[in-house]
């Protein structure tokens, strides 16, 4: 799994290709979390320092391979001018002439930020005539998309081809702890999991079921495990037809005796207006109701569990956390992670890393992860293609 990265590389007045994620969300002209573009920045200011000429690329939402005006990369740069206190240029383009021509004209140290690379339905495509359009751009490539080396796009796997590849230090950082969590944790080893869907936890599940000391779930993925003891969850979003996966995972842990599986005993549920909201035991859920977060009693389950865990990952947020009262659990168990100062805690996934924010405890967990899909795909025990797509360290 170890890659080189830009230490072992020289970069002195090389044209540097970048590939970062950017993919974030402004509301009102207002970046509504720039973590991913902090986290770059030591990357930045590294290849600035070794005199690298830098052209960053990054794709933003999901514009299906068209020009939406609103997923342009201009506001980006503005941001991360500010945050870099220099200014970064953007053009209007990510190939072509007037991309070369921006390249062209860079001193060493100096940066450019292409245009949305997703903009061209060849990046998704990976089509190897638009990564070699890419890779004219630059002499060398630096990856610090961790976020989205799950995908296996032109300018994430396609452009290495091409160009020598190393790793960016926000790609190692992320490499290295969550490898750590999955190799080589320090025990015992927790994992806290929540998020709607127990499909797309399941591989986790599966995976960690044997590594783990304690696992914790909450969230919308809890349901389908009360329903699989047999309890009425009443209107509650659940997957009736992962019922069965859920009870052998309950079953796999079971068989471990040393692995506390730790599901809610209380929630905190609503009614179809929103208007009644209440903590129950989870064995006395009206039928129309909805469970929309963990209850104070699993949470002090949750923390009595994981206070001797010496490792922990979290992907997931407990309830539906983007509403208040129902961000609560959520808030909770980032304060509790928080509070473990002898744990390596690491967290993964847009929604939980915005619940740590909002906490305010980002400073207090060992590592927040700039990607939600490729750290749950690594700590699926799974490979990242655009992690592959790197040189190996010698
Ligand atoms: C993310 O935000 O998770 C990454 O940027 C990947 O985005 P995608 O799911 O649209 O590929």
């Amino acid at each position: 799994m170890r890659k080189q990265t830009i230490r072992d590389i020289d970069l002195h007045g090389k044209r540097v290709f970048l590939r970062v994620d950017y993919n974030v969300q402004f509301v009102n002209g207002r970046i509504l979390d720039d973590h991913r573009l902090r986290e770059s920045i030591p990357t930045i200011w590294a290849l600035q320092g070794a005199g690298a000429r830098t052209v960053i690329c990054s794709h933003r939402g999901r514009p299906g391979g068209e020009v939406v005006e609103e997923l342009r990369n201009a506001p980006v740069a503005a941001h991360l001018s500010s945050l870099m206190e220099q200014e970064i240029r953007s053009v209007t383009e990510c190939i072509g002439p007037e991309a070369k021509a921006a390249v062209d004209a860079l001193e060493p140290g100096e940066i450019v930020l292409l245009e949305n690379v997703r903009f061209h339905p060849e990046e998704e495509a990976n089509d190897p005539e638009f990564a070699r359009a890419l890779a004219e751009l630059a002499d060398v490539y630096v990856s610090d998309a961790f976020g989205t080396a799950h995908r296996a796009h032109a300018s994430v796997v396609g452009v290495p081809q091409h160009l020598p590849g190393v790793a960016g230090l926000l790609m190692e950082r992320e490499v290295d702890y969550l490898s750590r969590v999955i190799d080589d944790p320090q025990r015992p080893l927790g994992l806290v999991l929540g998020g709607a869907k127990v499909t797309e936890k399941l591989a986790i599940l599966d995976h960690l079921c044997d590594q783990a000391d304690v696992i914790c779930v909450g969230g919308g993925i809890a349901n389908t495990f009360l329903m699989a003891q047999g309890i009425d969850v009443g209107a509650s979003l659940a997957e009736p037809d992962r019922i069965e996966d859920a009870f052998n995972v309950m079953r796999k842990a079971a068989q471990r005796p040393d692995l506390k599986l730790v599901l809610p005993r209380d929630v905190v549920i609503s009614d179809a207006a929103g208007e009644t909201v209440d903590a129950v035991s989870v064995n006395l859920i009206p039928p129309d109701f909805r469970i929309l977060d963990v209850g104070p009693d699993t949470i002090d389950d949750f923390r009595a569990a994981l206070a001797p865990m010496r490792t922990i990952a979290w992907n997931g947020p407990m309830g539906l956390f983007e509403r208040e009262p129902f961000d609560r659990g959520s808030l909770e168990v980032a304060r509790l992670l928080a509070d473990l100062d002898d744990a390596t805690t690491v967290v993964g996934g847009g929604e939980t890393a915005a619940a740590v924010a909002r906490a305010g405890v980002t400073d207090r967990i060992s590592h927040c992860s700039t990607g939600g899909g490729a750290s749950l795909q690594l700590l699926e025990g799974r490979s990242l293609p655009g992690l592959e797509a790197l040189i190996d360290a010698k």
